[in-house]
C-alpha cells in the first residue's frame, strides 16, 4: 500500500499521550514529544502518568514493537515527522474566561524552525475560533518559506475512561484544511482508523471543512453536552419545588429519539478538564467577535451547574437540622462522609470536580469531612490538603452523621445500606448523583435525599 506518514504528537498530556500510543497501535511510526523530561522518561519506561483503562498495555506493546518513541528534542521530532499534531493544553486564562494559548505558541515556534522538508502541522487542542489562522502565520514566520509547511485543524472528542476506544473507533473525524495536499495527508494519517473500521464493518464519517468550522465543532459539541446536562438539572430544580421526580421525567422525555436518553442524568452537574472551561472560553470568544448575545444562555448553563453544589449544602443542613444563615449553613460539630472526589467515575481526575467543590463547601461550613475515592484520593489531597482522607468507604462512613455520595462509582452504587447503617452515627444520605437504589436505602432505615426527587 501507499507509504504511511510518520506522525508526531506534541504535548504528551492526556490527549497527546493517548493519541501517540493509539496511533502506534494502528501501525504508524510515532514520536511523542514533550518539554517535560520527567513525563517523557516515564512514558519511555512504559508507564502512563495518568489513569486510563487499557492504555498501559498498549504503551508497552508499541514501545517493544519499536513503532513508538518519546523525545524532548524539537529537532528530532521535526526531522522524524510528516504530520505533527499539536496536543498541548489550553488552560483557562488567569484573568478568568478566555483560553491561554501560550503552550500552543511554544510548541509551534519550537518545532517550526527545525523543519527541513514539507510537513503538515495539525492543531488538536481545543482553541478559540481563529487560532488556526494565527498558527498558520506563526508557522510562516518561524519556518523557511520554501518548505511550504501547511497547517490544518482536527478536533478530538475523547471522553476520559473511554479514550482508547474514542481514538481507535471515533464516531467521526473532522478536518479543517485549506488544500488538497493537506486533505490527502490527513486522510493518510487517519487511514489506520478507516481500515480498522472497514474490518469491523463500520464506517467512520469524515467531515472535511474550513478552519473556523473545524475549530467550532469541538466547542459547539461541548456546549451542547453541557446544555443538555444543565437542562435536566434545571428540571430537577423545578421538580424540587413542584414535588416531581426528575429521574422519571428524564426517562420519559428521553424515549423521544429527537431528545435521546444519554447525557440526561440529573445530579451534581458537569465538571472535568473540558466542559466547564470550554463553555467559558467559548462565551469569551463569541463576545470578542461581537456575537456574545448568541451564547448568553451558556452563562445560565454555567450557573445552573454551580447551583447544584449549593443544593447539596442546603440538603445537608436540612438533614442535620441546622439553620441556614446569610453566610450559609453552620455544620460545625457534624461529621460528614464524602464518597467520591473525581469529576466522574473510572478516572482519577479531580479537575473542576463538583464533588470536590462540595467537599470544600462542607468543610468551610464547619463539618468534619472524611473523604474516600477509589482512585482520586491522591489528586484530591493535592487540591484540598486539609480534609481527612480515608483508605476505604467503611473508614469514611464510620460514625458519620451524614453520608454524601458525590461521584457514582460502582463501589458506592453497590454498597450495602444495611451494613453501612451499622457503622454510621446517623442514617442520613444524600445521593447527589441519583445512583443509589432508593427503596433499598429507605428499607434499611436511611433518611434519603436525591437530586430533583421528592
Ligand atoms: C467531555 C466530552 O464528553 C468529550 O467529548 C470532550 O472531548 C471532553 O469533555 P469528559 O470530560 O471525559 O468528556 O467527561 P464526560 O463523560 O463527558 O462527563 C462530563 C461531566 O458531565 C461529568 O462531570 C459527568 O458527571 C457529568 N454528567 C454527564 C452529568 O452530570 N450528567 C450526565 O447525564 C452526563
Amino acid at each position: 500500500g501507499a507509504q504511511r506518514p510518520r506522525l508526531t504528537f506534541l504535548g504528551t498530556g492526556y490527549l497527546g499521550a493517548t493519541y501517540a500510543i493509539c496511533f502506534a497501535e494502528l501501525g504508524y511510526e510515532v514520536i511523542g514529544f514533550d518539554v517535560d523530561e520527567a513525563k517523557i522518561a516515564k512514558l519511555a519506561a512504559g508507564s502512563v502518568p495518568f489513569h486510563e483503562p487499557g492504555l498501559d498495555e498498549l504503551l508497552r506493546r508499541n514501545l517493544a514493537a519499536g513503532r513508538l518513541r518519546f523525545s524532548t528534542s524539537y529537532q528530532e521530532t521535526a526531522e522524524f515527522g510528516d504530520v505533527h499534531f499539536i496536543c498541548v493544553g489550553t488552560p483557562q486564562r488567569a484573568d478568568g474566561m478566555g483560553a491561554d494559548l501560550s503552550y500552543v505558541e511554544t510548541a509551534v515556534t519550537g518545532l517550526a524552525p527545525h523543519l527541513t522538508r514539507k510537513a503538515l502541522i495539525v492543531g488538536k487542542s481545543t482553541v478559540p475560533v481563529g487560532t488556526a489562522e494565527w498558527v498558520e502565520q506563526l508557522v510562516g514566520k518561524h519556518s523557511s518559506t520554501d518548505l511550504g509547511i501547511e497547517v490544518a485543524w482536527s478536533p478530538e472528542f475523547l471522553q476520559e475512561g473511554f479514550a482508547v476506544e474514542d481514538v481507535l473507533r471515533p464516531n467521526r473525524i473532522v478536518v479543517g484544511v485549506k488544500s488538497e495536499w493537506a486533505n490527502g495527508m490527513l486522510y493518510s494519517a487517519h487511514k489506520g482508523v478507516f481500515d480498522l473500521a472497514a474490518t469491523e464493518d463500520r464506517e467512520v464519517p469524515l467531515v472535511v471543512t474550513d478552519f473556523a468550522t473545524a475549530e467550532l465543532v469541538k466547542v459547539a459539541a461541548n456546549a451542547f453536552l453541557a446544555t443538555k446536562i444543565s437542562f435536566i438539572n434545571a428540571m430537577a430544580e423545578v421538580c424540587e419545588v413542584a414535588g416531581g421526580d426528575v429521574t422519571q421525567l428524564s426517562r420519559a422525555i428521553g424515549y423521544d429519539p429527537r431528545i435521546g436518553n444519554r447525557f440526561l442524568q440529573a445530579g451534581l452537574g458537569f465538571g472535568g478538564a473540558c466542559l466547564p472551561k470550554d463553555i467559558r472560553a467559548f462565551q469569551a470568544r463569541a463576545q470578542e467577535l461581537g456575537a456574545g448575545e448568541a451564547l448568553r444562555f451558556l452563562h445560565e448553563v454555567d450557573l445552573i451547574n454551580l447551583r447544584r453544589r449549593t443544593r447539596v449544602l442546603t440538603l445537608a443542613a436540612e438533614l442535620l437540622d441546622r439553620r441556614v444563615g446569610p453566610a450559609g449553613p453552620d455544620l460545625s460539630g457534624t461529621r460528614i462522609a464524602v464518597l467520591g472526589a473525581t469529576f466522574k467515575p473510572n478516572t482519577d481526575d479531580v479537575r473542576d470536580a463538583p464533588s470536590l467543590a462540595v467537599a470544600a463547601m462542607l468543610a468551610k461550613a464547619g463539618a468534619d469531612v472524611h473523604l474516600y475515592d477509589p482512585e482520586g484520593n491522591e489528586n484530591a489531597r493535592r487540591t484540598l490538603p486539609d480534609l481527612n482522607y480515608e483508605t476505604s468507604m467503611n473508614a469514611a462512613v464510620q460514625d458519620a452523621d451524614l453520608v454524601c455520595v458525590l461521584t457514582e462509582w460502582s463501589d458506592f452504587r453497590n454498597a450495602d445500606p444495611v451494613a453501612l447503617g451499622e457503622i454510621v452515627g446517623g442514617r442520613r444520605v444524600i445521593d447527589a448523583r441519583n445512583c443509589l437504589d432508593t427503596s433499598l436505602w429507605t428499607a434499611a432505615g436511611w433518611d434519603y435525599r436525591g437530586m430533583g426527587r421528592p
